[in-house]
């Protein structure tokens, strides 16, 4: 039996308010638990999405009400609520900014929106850039310019993973983030019949796109440079995915730690790896609390398929159905209490709590 500290996920989509057909903060804390992730940070593309006290309030009530684990709210950078965003800092995660097209309405296209976020929002906290590529590129330039913390999420590209590094080398305050999915996954074949036995291509979308397999190498290669892997958890239901105009996203929490412990047996990573880049790191870097008595039992041994009829996530599937993997979470304790046991969440609607009150 390996035993791990509880994980802590930055980077999940909740969808509530507003899209509770997809997920909840019930399930989605369900979800984290059965993952082994004890803490999950909250994204603001909700609807409508966090950008003032009201609806910072909106999903802090629903969150008090039927969390299972701990956690915290983003708030959203939009075109005119830097001095707002600052002022509640302290109650939230941190600042999300959409610097390019994604899932919800929160995508700030003109640049004069971006000096305002990083000169008002406190700078022990980081801002999360949703960035790709050259608008990467830009919001390091701004991160330097304004001499401020800044945290990319979900790298994707060997571009971007040796930008960081470059801009690391020379001391700008950046850090960041990989997904699973980036991790374990190249961009299909135009012809190929999409993941998880999807007709047409709708399963496969998500922000940013899945990439080559020298991207992949990329990210493997310069471990060093990641500093959290984050699931980027953005749950749509199959009927949507397969639809005329599938949305992007994957979910992610139930299947992070068995693919990095798949990734583990495979000699391709350490626990230690796992240990800082889900605890230690994002502990750091987002200034999150330590949670006592709170730990997860692994059965390293165990073998089984990823199958979503077996996750708790209300989307329903699963990029990596039918994948092989190795190491199965047992048992979940969450300050002193067992949270999980054996494929059952036993932690309460309502135990989870905001790290930030
Ligand atoms: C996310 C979503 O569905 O909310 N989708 C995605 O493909 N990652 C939005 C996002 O994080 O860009
Ligand atoms: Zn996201």
């Amino acid at each position: 039996m390996l035993k791990l500290p509880g994980l802590i996920d930055p980077h999940v989509h909740v969808r509530e308010p507003g899209q509770t057909h997809k997920e909840d903060w019930d399930t989605v804390t369900q979800a984290a638990l059965a993952g082994g992730v004890t803490m999950i940070l909250a994204m603001p593309n909700t609807k409508p999405p966090i950008f003032d006290e009201a609806t910072l309030t909106l999903a802090l009530d629903a969150a008090k009400q039927k969390t299972r684990c701990d956690y915290a709210q983003f708030l959203g950078a939009g075109p005119d609520n830097a001095e707002i965003v600052a002022s509640l800092a302290d109650k939230s995660a941190g600042l999300k900014m959409y610097l390019d097209s994604t899932f919800g309405e929160l995508r700030l296209d003109d640049m004069t929106l971006w000096a305002p976020h990083f000169i008002n929002f406190p700078k022990d906290m980081p801002i999360v850039l949703h960035s790709e590529s050259r608008t990467m590129a830009a919001g390091i330039l701004f991160a330097a310019i304004y001499d401020r913390p800044v945290h990319i999420a979900h790298v994707s590209l060997k571009e971007e993973i040796l930008l960081i590094k470059a801009a690391k080398e020379r001391g700008i305050q950046v850090t960041c983030e990989v997904c699973p999915h980036h991790l374990f996954l190249t961009s299909p074949s135009p012809n190929s019949e999409g993941i998880g036995g999807g007709q047409g291509g709708g399963r496969m979308e998500v922000r940013p796109r899945l990439a080559t397999k020298a991207d992949v190498e990329a990210l493997w290669q310069n471990m060093d440079v990641i500093d959290c892997f984050a699931t980027d958890h953005a749950p749509h239901t199959l009927a949507e995915k397969d639809s005329e105009n599938p949305p992007p996203g994957f979910p992610g929490l139930e299947t992070l730690l068995p693919l990095l412990l798949t990734a583990v047996d495979d000699g391709r990573l350490t626990v230690d790896d796992i240990v800082q880049k889900s605890v230690i790191n994002p502990r750091k870097i987002f200034r999150l609390p330590e949670q006592p008595e709170t730990w997860v039992e692994v059965d390293e041994t165990a073998e089984y398929e990823i199958k979503a009829a077996d996750q708790f996530s209300r989307c329903g599937w699963t990029p990596f159905e039918g994948w092989q993997v190795k190491g199965r979470v047992k048992r979940v304790f969450l300050r002193g209490k067992v949270a999980f046991e054996d494929g059952k969440v036993l932690a309460e609607k309502g135990f989870g709590q905001n790290i930030r009150y």
